[in-house]
């Protein structure tokens, strides 16, 4: 097992689970006691790998010359297409089902063709980082270029129909006739809007250590799902999945960047093999915007028809997006809208357009956070023109059934979660008139957004221990990728198990332990606690069994059905005797159980969503046309809240994403090269404390009993589903001046502004 011990030192005891506790793991981080996979001290001394990327965007390497590289001091190895060891061969470039996507072989160096700009050509291993770099910069490389297709406009007009959208959704969702109801209805809207490319950047940049004893690879890397780099890692080095070992106990943020296995792990793994030495391999922060995916760039065309009343007679989505050429990604963008508002005329569609670049992936709220732009500005349009209020519009076409699939809803909360924030927020004082308050030089807007998230749960095992000192540990391969999983599992196994908080350790992170289905797609918290539950009701009753029948144990004979699990103790009857106690007698070397969570029935017979409303308040410069945000306030109905203190944290980190994608971030594809320009955090846009200066998020009691059997569901995406729109709109209400292209950059909103 890894060294770390993440327990509370906190002595709390009885209803644990719901309580805004501090994360378990907070002291080892803050004292810089947990390890991430780049720091993991190796048992002998490591190498350190430098990857160099191409500088073409699509064609051939037709001469690499690494003679100087070789021969510079604290060179190891120098790593090309010639002499990379066998790989398996990458498969077909369409979206395979959806399990194949994570675990698929994914080769590197493995033939002389560039398919992306700063796809690996070479990996430099030296004795030190520096060395490596500086000799990686010795290497000359001749292309032969061939056009690549680089410019999404240009390519529209050839955009294809995928297989399937990503979570292996329909592409179209076709119901009754949109054009007639267009036609037919008084107040129609049709726009486009647009969303750009978007790049991950977790705090900690994709990174790996492997290492070989015999035949048998660890791997200390930085992984929201163990099992899926596991099986994607020994596919592509054609291993047997038991000679394979993930291990990343810790996690600096992954947003969907971190679900499938990339080139610097394959590349430590590959050189670590042919130096019989670990070797460390990370991706530079510029690496990180060619080689650890994007959210697509994509084009939506929005329509809507209403009755005078501001009913919804049609609803269409039709979503164009970006994809790679060398492995398709299909962005679920269009199947939000699928359960979001009622009218009995619908389509939802996905079109790719193929470039060369890398592949896109999977980002915080895949789907909803840039279908929700659409949808959101398009509704705010809408009720613009029908002379309602925002939320109004939104409560006349509240469905009672999910409208697509016809089954109810498990919990649907929305248009609570909007009249708790329209209270709180101050939502009637918002300007009528867009455009019409200003103080100082600056107009002043608000604007709201419905947030919505579809609930998954994935299928997950969780092994709980006791031993003879009554010491409980949790123990799964999940992750925390500093959600806050190490304190909701302790809470949920304290709980369940009626011991304090401190009695719980939780192991993560390493795949020798029972599968789970990792952190993503905000399932991590719901599949794992689900797991625990069920592990601590199987392990009271392994404890119960053993209390009664065990000779010696000091329960032994007592049959009265009522069994209590509390203060660390087991009472039956009056009889009251600590776990420790008993375990030490029954079984010293400690009692096991394990539980399962697994999509259930109601995931066919319920749709399953948490909800939320966004509402933002901005200021636009009219000399400059800078937007600020000034104030964020995020309701959100989201089950049970296992932990407020880490769920909000989530819930502000998704808003926060969602100011960035409305105001800030854009990744920009050079159309000539293919090259990611500005591939660092000086160009790239993050928004930093000043431009978030008030952002609240608060939670509605809920308790989702379809969901599972804590009545939780997942709320890592769902802060970010929604608030770039609540900022669009707010941009509207403070100017007039309608951008309908994110990010919402000032250049986009001046040419809009009076001149007064
Ligand atoms: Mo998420 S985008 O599945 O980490």
């Amino acid at each position: 097992m890894n060294r770390h011990i993440v327990q509370s030192s906190a002595s709390i005891d009885g209803d644990i689970i719901g309580r805004p506790l501090d994360r378990i793991d907070g002291v080892l981080k803050v004292r810089g006691l947990a390890t991430y996979g780049y720091e993991h001290r190796a048992a002998s001394r490591p190498a350190y790998g430098f990857i160099l990327g191409a500088t073409i965007g699509r064609g051939r390497l037709a001469d690499i010359d690494t003679l100087a590289a070789e021969r510079t001091p604290g060179v190891l190895l120098v790593l090309t297409h010639r002499n990379a060891p066998e790989q398996a061969v990458f498969g077909e470039p369409t979206t395979p089902e959806v399990p194949q996507v994570f675990t698929r072989a994914r080769p590197v160096l493995a033939s002389d063709a560039i398919r992306f700009h700063d796809e690996p050509v070479a990996l430099v291993v030296a004795e030190t980082f520096e060395e490596a770099r500086y000799a990686a910069n010795l290497i000359t490389c001749r292309y032969e270029q061939a056009k690549g297709t680089f410019d999404f406009e240009a390519g529209l007009a050839d955009a294809y129909r995928p297989a399937r959208a990503n979570a292996g959704l329909a592409t179209d969702s076709i119901i009754g006739d949109v054009d007639a109801a267009m036609n037919a209805a008084p107040v129609t809207l049709d726009q486009t809007y647009e969303t750009a490319f978007a790049s991950h950047n977790p705090l900690e940049p994709h990174a790996a250590m492997a290492a070989w004893d015999g035949d048998t690879l660890t791997v200390h890397t930085a992984t929201q799902t163990l099992a899926n780099i596991r099986a994607g890692l020994a596919a592509t080095l054609r291993l047997p999945l038991d000679k394979v070992r993930i291990v990343s106990p810790f996690i600096g943020g992954g947003f969907g960047s971190k679900l499938i296995v990339h080139a610097e792990t394959v590349l430590a793994a590959l050189a670590a093999r042919k130096l019989g030495r670990p070797v460390k391999v990370a991706l530079t922060r510029q690496q990180m915007f060619a080689n650890a995916g994007h959210r697509p760039a994509i084009q939506h065309r929005m329509r809507l028809a209403a009755t005078r009343d501001g009913r919804l007679t049609a609803f269409s989505h039709d979503v164009i997006e970006t994809t790679a050429r060398c492995e398709e990604f299909a962005e679920q963008t269009a199947a939000t809208g699928r359960s979001l508002y009622a009218a009995p005329n619908r389509r939802t569609t996905h079109r790719l357009v193929r470039l060369d670049t890398n592949r896109g992936e999977w980002m915080r709220a895949p789907g909803e956070a840039p279908g929700l732009f659409a949808i959101e500005c398009a509704m705010d349009e809408l009720a613009e023109a029908l002379g309602l209020d925002p939320i109004e519009l939104r409560i006349r076409n509240e469905p009672e059934r999910d409208p697509e699939r016809n089954v109810p809803f498990s919990t649907r909360n929305l248009i609570a979660c909007m009249r708790e924030g329209a209270g709180r927020f101050g939502w009637d004082e918002r300007p009528r008139q867009p455009g019409s308050r200003r103080e100082g030089r600056k107009l002043i807007g608000y604007g709201m957004a419905a947030a919505t998230r579809a609930n998954y749960l994935g299928p997950t095992t969780v092994r709980v221990t006791i031993d003879a000192q009554g010491q409980i540990i949790v123990q799964t391969d999940m992750t925390d990728i500093g959600t806050g999983t190490y304190t909701i599992l302790a809470q949920v196994a304290a709980e369940r198990l009626g011991v304090s908080l401190a009695s719980v350790r939780v192991e993560l992170g390493d795949s020798t332990l029972p599968r789970s289905a990792g952190s993503g797609g905000s399932w991590g918290a719901t599949s794992t606690c689900t797991a625990t539950h069920h592990a601590c009701l199987a392990l009271r009753e392994k404890i119960l069994a053993a209390a009664r029948e065990h000779e010696r144990s000091p329960l032994h004979g007592a049959n009265i059905a009522e069994a209590r699990f509390a203060r660390a103790a087991l009472s039956i009857g009056s009889q009251s005797h600590p776990l420790r106690e008993i375990i030490a007698a029954v079984a010293p070397e400690g009692i096991s159980a394990e539980g399962n969570a697994a999509r259930g029935e109601t995931y066919q017979s319920f749709s399953q969503h948490s909800h939320g409303a966004h509402f933002a308040e901005v200021s636009v410069d009219l000399d400059t046309g800078e937007p600020r945000l000034r104030r964020m306030l995020g309701v959100f109905a989201a089950g049970r809240i296992l932990n407020p203190k880490t769920a909000r944290s989530q819930m502000i980190g998704g808003m926060i994403w969602g100011v960035g994608a409305a105001l800030t971030e854009e990744t920009v594809l050079d159309p000539r090269h293919g090259h990611f320009v500005n591939h660092d955090l000086g160009d790239y846009h993050l928004p930093a404390h000043a431009d978030t200066p008030d952002v609240d998020a608060v939670f509605l009691d809920e308790h989702d009993d379809k969901a599972n059997p804590l009545g939780a569901k997942g709320v890592g995406e769902l802060g970010n589903c929604g608030a770039n729109a609540a900022i669009a709109n707010a941009i509207y209400n403070a100017t007039g001046v309608r951008v309908r292209s994110l990010p919402i950059t000032l250049d986009k909103l001046l040419p809009g502004l009076p001149i007064a």
